[in-house]
């Protein structure tokens, strides 16, 4: 803490035994660690962090709001809300049954070829009500909050036909009215080809590229585009289509990549430019170093590999590049039912030999890289929301070394307490 004069707060959180800032000018080592500490916000962001000894005596209250509301975190672990940067969280139905048949030995593309896969969801998305998947979504989001998720990217992409999409995303828009999880929406069109042009996926990318993407930025209803680059599915020609349409409309990329096949997905993600390239399960390490000089995010998703059984991306021969490497769930009914970020973080460090710290800043810091919200939150940083969450371990380590359990006890969002266990 290097402010001199008071500080104007409405909100002090103290009694952090350890407060992870993941914002290594702030503290100790490359996550910024203060112990004994404090976070003093105001209006729901940051003012300011330190050892509770020395913020004590700057905090003063606003003149209209006399009274500082103190949050006391009785020696709790403090970190950053994690950012989920990748999720398919809102669709009708389900998909237990390829689940089952996977541990029969069927392979998701076998399954998708017939008539399964995302295409199982479009016809159950399509035939819901317009309140169905956002019923179905918002106890989703309930879950995911109570394990620390504070920020989440949702994508469309179950619909695939024009006014779906536009629904799929107002549903979006009104699931981050409606609960405290911070909604932003990717227009995924072209999550796979509708069924009616089947055989005729440039016709696909015409209905995208010339109705969906302009009715779908007219309404504002997203900030990303997706698509799915992926053989027999969009080749690189017809992504790149899609994502410089989507530029054109101010919406930046960020899309599905070398996650089955090694398509040159990575190459394309430098090329275009994007926020994101996700999955890269196949990606070619030259690719990625390609993403790494074009400051592009490489955000894998273990979730998945764990859940397909496939082999984990080779996240070390990345980092090697100096990619900024994101951690995300992936969460959809198909290849990734999961949305607990603690055991993605888990399976970061055990199966594809990322360091302890490293997990951590790819589902917070990095994960906000690769939303283009890294202004915002990310770390406990001043000037950032005050999204905050509490953890009941002895030291920030346990939150993905005990596994499989959740640690979070409280999450503050925007400076508010909206959960408490
Ligand atoms: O990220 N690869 C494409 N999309 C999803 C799967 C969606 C689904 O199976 O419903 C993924 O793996
Ligand atoms: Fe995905």
């Amino acid at each position: 803490m290097s402010t001199v004069g008071p500080i104007v707060a409405d909100l002090v959180i103290g009694g952090i035994r350890e407060l992870v800032t993941c914002d290594a000018s702030l503290g100790e080592g490359p996550l910024g660690i203060i112990a004994d500490a404090a976070i003093a916000a105001r209006d729901g962001r940051i003012v300011a962090v330190g050892r509770e000894s020395t913020l004590r005596d700057v905090i003063v209250p606003a003149p209209q709001h006399p009274r500082i509301d103190r949050l006391d975190a009785r020696g709790a672990v403090a970190l950053p809300g994690f950012v989920d940067s990748h999720t398919h969280l809102v669709f009708a139905g389900s998909r237990e049954r390829e689940y089952a048949l996977r541990a029969g030995g069927a392979i998701y593309q076998e399954i998708a070829a017939a008539g399964g896969g995302i295409l199982a969801t479009v016809a159950a998305t399509r035939a819901a009500t317009v309140d169905e998947p956002v019923n179905l979504a918002l106890p989703r989001l309930h879950l995911a909050l109570a394990h620390g998720t504070t920020t989440m990217e949702i994508k469309s992409g179950y619909a695939l036909n024009p006014a779906g999409e536009v629904k799929m995303l107002e549903s979006i828009r009104r699931l981050d009215e409606l609960q405290a999880v911070d909604l932003h929406a990717t227009f995924c069109g072209a999550h796979e080809v509708a069924p009616e042009y089947r055989g005729r996926t440039d016709a696909y990318v015409d209905l995208v590229v010339e109705e969906m993407l302009p009715a779908v930025a007219g309404a504002e209803l997203a900030r990303y585009v997706d698509v799915f680059c992926e053989e027999g599915v969009f080749s690189i020609a017809q992504s790149r289509r899609v994502l410089e349409a989507g530029a054109r409309h101010g919406l930046r990329a960020k899309f599905h990549a070398d996650e089955f096949v090694t398509l040159g997905g990575a190459e394309l993600a430098a090329e275009v430019r994007a926020l994101s390239a996700d999955h890269l399960l196949k990606a070619r390490p030259e690719g990625v170093a390609r993403m790494k000089a074009a400051g592009v995010t490489a955000a894998l998703l273990p979730g998945t590999a764990f859940f397909l059984g496939l082999p984990y991306a080779p996240a070390r021969a990345f980092l090697a590049t100096g990619v900024r490497v994101a951690l995300a769930s992936d969460f959809n009914p198909g290849s990734s039912m999961g949305l607990n970020l603690q055991l993605v973080m888990t399976m970061a460090v055990s199966q594809m030999k990322m360091s302890p710290e490293e997990a951590l800043l790819g589902v917070t810091l990095h994960g906000a890289h690769a939303m283009g919200l890294d202004a915002e939150v990310g770390s406990v940083a001043p000037g950032k929301l005050c999204d905050v969450l509490l953890c009941d371990v002895p030291g920030w380590r346990f939150v993905s070394y005990l596994y499989g359990v959740n640690h979070v006890s409280a999450v503050v969002k925007r400076g508010r307490l909206v959960y408490e266990r």
